[in-house]
């Protein structure tokens, strides 16, 4: 059995855009999967949606099966049990989410009293030994977020993305805003920590080389699903997909003149998700498109050994001879089996999500101790209160009540998920806000960049 199975995945934001219109996907103990896909096409939603870290109102489809139990249908409490030691979540720039105002080993020791119930003493030296895994000498413990560099605090939000031990790890672009050599440092030391702890990895990029050089296998997402994947070379030096092709061919190689005298690129914009073209979503921009391809939907179908693709001209045998479209249209509807994140447990998504600082919608007290003392700092890039309002705290929650509870979470961007009775972000939160974050309780906390968990 697979560490994580998604059969079926759909996300509609409210207003109507459908993010993720149906994702299959597994991820064995110990692999690594890495998802390409151009700026928009739903990876970090999707990377939300396996923790149910999704705003409130976004309705979610499908089955995400974690160790064989679904995720989208568990009770909030059994949720909380299964975030940090189930999977956590690095986000995009996550070293902006430190709180600003506390000693980097206490931030990590932070979610180790409150989920591993260790005394303080003993997650202090859990947080030495954390450190010290991702290459950071102990005594750093001491430090405050301004005293380490860029890298050192990326590593900082991976020690505490380890935490709780947990068996998956999201990486939603863990090396964006890093120069390569710190990139390169980061992704090796995540590629050994995988390897040695026979965690499964998801690592979310635009950039379809690293992840080729980091991962196993490779899924290649457009307009919200896979329209590719297969062993990671593979896709990366011979994709199947047009799409597929066109996003490797616009990385040059090395060594290979042809890619620097004739540089490749695809014309034209992804669609908007509310707005998804008929048939393949991809025929406005294809360049072997048939007539077909207008109206007739493709699914994901073998082509090749351990390879799937979704196109027409793909042939069971892996081939790129024209095979008919073979594919019935698949059911866009987003509320088909979806689920509400409004309903009781949405209310601890919400709140969860708002780690990085958005205000839960049901607003309200400020849990005291740890939650409060972390929380706020600065950094959830991003979201912004649901009211449209101001920008959110940053930060991770760390974990409050059951759902419903109220208040608003906030932390430190690493970490934590509120469960409902969170702290209140004290950060400024740089709210730099995207544009598209909203939703009450729940900024989206892809834009938070922190390291997100959830919390028993
Ligand atoms: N909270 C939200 N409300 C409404 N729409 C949203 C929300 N968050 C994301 N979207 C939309 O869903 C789509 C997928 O967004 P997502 O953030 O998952 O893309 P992505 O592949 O991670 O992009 P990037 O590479 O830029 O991070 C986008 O069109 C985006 O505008
Ligand atoms: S199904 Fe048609 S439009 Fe879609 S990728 Fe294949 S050829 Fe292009
Ligand atoms: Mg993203």
């Amino acid at each position: 059995m697979s560490l994580l199975e998604v059969r079926d995945l759909k996300v509609t934001y409210p207003g109507g855009a459908a993010a993720v219109r149906g994702v299959d996907l597994a991820v064995a103990a110990g692999e690594k999967l890495g998802i390409a896909g151009e700026s928009g096409c739903g990876k970090s939603t999707l990377a939300l949606a396996l923790l149910r870290l999704l705003p409130p109102g976004a309705r979610v489809g499908g089955e995400i099966l974690l160790d064989g139990e679904d995720v989208l249908a568990m009770k909030w409490g059994r949720l909380r049990a299964v975030r940090w030691a189930g999977a956590s979540i690095v986000f995009q720039g996550a070293m902006h989410s430190l709180n600003a105002v506390h000693r980097v080993g206490d931030q990590i020791a932070e979610p180790i009293v409150l989920h591993r119930r260790a005394t303080a003493a003993g997650a202090r030296r859990r947080a030495g030994e954390l450190l010290e895994q991702v290459g950071l000498p102990a005594a750093r413990a001491s430090a405050y977020p301004h005293e380490l560099s860029g890298g050192q605090r990326q590593r900082v939000m991976i020690a505490m993305a380890l935490a709780c031990d947990p068996r998956l790890i999201v990486a939603d672009e863990p090396t964006t805003a890093l120069d390569v050599m710190i990139q390169a440092q980061i992704l090796r030391l995540i590629e050994g920590l995988v390897g040695a702890q026979d965690v499964g990895l998801i690592m979310i990029s635009h950039d379809l080389a690293v992840l080729a050089d980091t991962c196993d296998r490779l899924a290649v997402m457009y307009a919200g699903r896979v329209v590719e994947e297969g062993p990671a070379r593979q896709v990366y030096d011979d994709a199947r997909h047009p799409y597929g092709r066109a996003l490797s061919g616009a990385f040059p190689r090395i060594g290979d003149p042809a890619s620097r005298f004739a540089p490749r690129g695809l014309p034209g914009d992804p669609p908007d998700p509310a707005a998804v073209p008929s048939g393949c979503a991809f025929h406005p921009r294809c360049p072997v498109a048939l007539d077909l391809c207008a109206t007739e939907d493709q699914l994901l179908r073998p082509a090749g050994p351990g390879r799937r693709a979704a196109c027409v001209h793909v042939g069971a045998d892996g081939t790129g001879t024209p095979g008919g479209n073979g594919a019935a249209a698949e059911s866009e509807a987003p509320d088909e089996g979806a689920q509400s994140a409004d309903g009781p447990d949405a209310h601890g998504e919400a709140a969860a999500a708002t780690g990085s600082g958005a205000r839960s919608a049901d607003g309200g007290g400020v849990e005291p101790g740890v939650a409060a003392a972390r929380t706020g700092t600065a950094a959830g890039t991003g979201a912004k209160g649901a009211d449209g309002g101001e920008p959110a705290g940053n930060g991770a929650a760390v974990d409050g009540g059951p759902p419903g509870e109220g208040a608003e979470s906030a932390g430190n961007g690493a970490a934590g998920m509120a469960g409902g009775a969170g702290a209140s972000g004290a950060g400024a939160g740089r709210g730099a806000a995207d544009d598209r974050a909203g939703g009450t309780g729940g900024a989206t906390p892809a834009r938070d960049h922190g390291v997100r968990s959830s919390a028993p």
